[in-house]
């Protein structure tokens, strides 16, 4: 049986979590996979209260982990440059690194696995991605013979959260009390509700369907903040619902990232994901769209994704099988501004005769076409929802329109969301 002796860094949430996934499941993980992991030594510059790590060695500084009998380091410590620098000592050191930290491999992926593979060690990073939920695996191996097209998916358990409840008739800062108060939004809910965290998980999945760098190029980023409750009304009568979308997708030789809200078809798969849960759609040449969804945090779900990396790593450690971005060249990476979108707008303006006729001949002049336009009951103060859909027209034009719209004097307030296309 292979032994793989294993460095924990980092004692927090995930790494206790792992300590006790391996110890509590130890009999199934050896049966499945044929390895035996040992946590050698784990680096906690404090004790956790809520995990006793036994007789395991413990080391305050936790780059001293490094210096131990050890095959692996699993970096659970979070950020960004303390992170590097530990990855890249452990590297330097001949060991493998097993990684939950997106923002790790986001910021410094290309020189990490450069490095990595200089050194003839592999770092991987499962639950970088979604916790537990395999896609990373299923990208690297299982659809490794397929073309893929498209990536688009709720990357972010928090937002998807949040926008689910509000669906159900609940306001934006109550969800986000009761997702703070359940756990699944950190007390500075930023990151999440902001879209960086979803934004750096589509960077790594697009690193590895379409070879772009880590870090990448600058991308468009929105989060789920500028959302009103009404809109999901709106969007429900004309068959949409709304939610929080990253996508990376490749059109013949142009590449798109992007990670913002989106109304999407309510009879889509992904419409129909509520709550914590991550989901995806992947488009594939070969066995056309498939769909995973699955838990994108905790404790045991991350333990789940890092457990699958250290047995990959017990079962082929001389594999090479570092990210390489032999297709930079083969995509040019889209401006946002020179994609094309129908958009959803909604318009608060004075109930007075003509304001449509204003709003209407506005577009036109723009011409910006409309598939539907509708005047919704009377708010306060003599005020009336107009919900309009566009036809397809340009990113650039989008702004554009939007303060010219406000410029009508009737308008008092507008927002918009992008309509994704299937
Ligand atoms: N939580 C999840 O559901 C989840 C899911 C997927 C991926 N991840 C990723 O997993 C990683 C760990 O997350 P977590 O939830 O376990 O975080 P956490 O509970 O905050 O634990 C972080 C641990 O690292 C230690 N640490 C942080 N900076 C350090 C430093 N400079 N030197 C030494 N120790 C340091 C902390 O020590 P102190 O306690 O002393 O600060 C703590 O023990 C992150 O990269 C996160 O993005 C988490």
């Amino acid at each position: 049986m292979e032994e793989l002796k294993v460095g924990i860094c980092g004692w927090g949430n995930v790494a206790t979590g792992l300590f006790s996934a391996l110890e509590n499941n130890a009999d199934i993980i050896a049966s499945n996979s044929g390895a035996q992991f040992t946590v050698s030594v784990i680096g906690a510059r404090r004790d956790n209260p809520k995990c006793d790590p036994g007789n395991t060695p413990i080391e305050r500084d936790i780059f001293d982990v490094i210096g131990h009998d050890i095959d692996v380091v699993v970096e659970l410590i979070g950020g960004v440059e303390v992170a590097r620098e530990l990855i890249i000592k452990a590297i330097k050191n001949k060991k493998h690194v097993v990684t939950a930290n997106k923002a790790v491999i986001y910021h410094h992926g290309d020189e990490i696995f450069k490095l990595a593979k200089e050194n003839g060690v592999r770092v991987l990073f499962e639950s970088a991605v979604c916790a537990g939920t395999p896609i990373i695996k299923l990208l690297k191996e299982e659809l490794a013979a397929n073309r893929v097209s498209k990536i688009s998916g709720m990357l972010n358990g928090t937002s998807n959260f949040i926008l689910s409840n509000m669906e159900e008739g609940a306001e934006f800062d109550s969800t986000l009390e009761l997702a703070q108060k359940e756990g699944y939004a950190e007390p500075d809910p930023t990151f999440d509700i902001e879209g960086m965290d979803a934004a750096h998980k589509i960077g790594i999945l697009s690193a590895l369907a379409f070879g772009t760098p880590l870090p990448p190029k600058d991308f468009y980023v929105e989060g789920i903040t500028k959302i009103e409750k009404s809109d999901f009304t709106y969007a429900m009568d004309m068959g949409y619902t709304v939610k929080h979308l990253a996508v990376a997708k490749v059109d013949e030789n142009l590449l798109e990232l992007r990670a913002h809200p989106v109304l999407i078809k309510l009879d889509s798969h992904l419409a129909n994901l509520k709550g914590v849960r991550n989901g995806m759609e992947i488009d594939t040449d070969l066995i056309g769209k498939i769909h995973i969804a699955g838990s994108g945090a905790g404790q045991e779900s991350t333990a789940s994704g890092l457990i699958s990396d250290l047995i990959n790593l017990a079962n082929s450690k001389a594999i090479n099988d570092q990210p390489e971005n032999n297709n930079i060249t083969s995509y040019k990476v889209s401006e946002f501004s020179e994609l094309v979108f129908q958009y959803y707008f909604y318009i608060e303006a004075e109930d007075k005769p003509g304001v449509m006729a204003s709003i209407t001949s506005l577009m036109a002049s723009k011409q910006v076409g409309i598939e539907s336009i509708v005047q919704k009951e009377e708010l306060d103060e003599n005020c009336v929802p107009i919900i309009l859909i566009t036809d397809p027209f340009k990113e650039s034009d989008h702004s554009e329109l939007h303060k010219e719209l406000l410029t009508i004097e009737s308008v008092k307030n507008i927002r918009s969301i992008r309509i994704e296309s299937n």
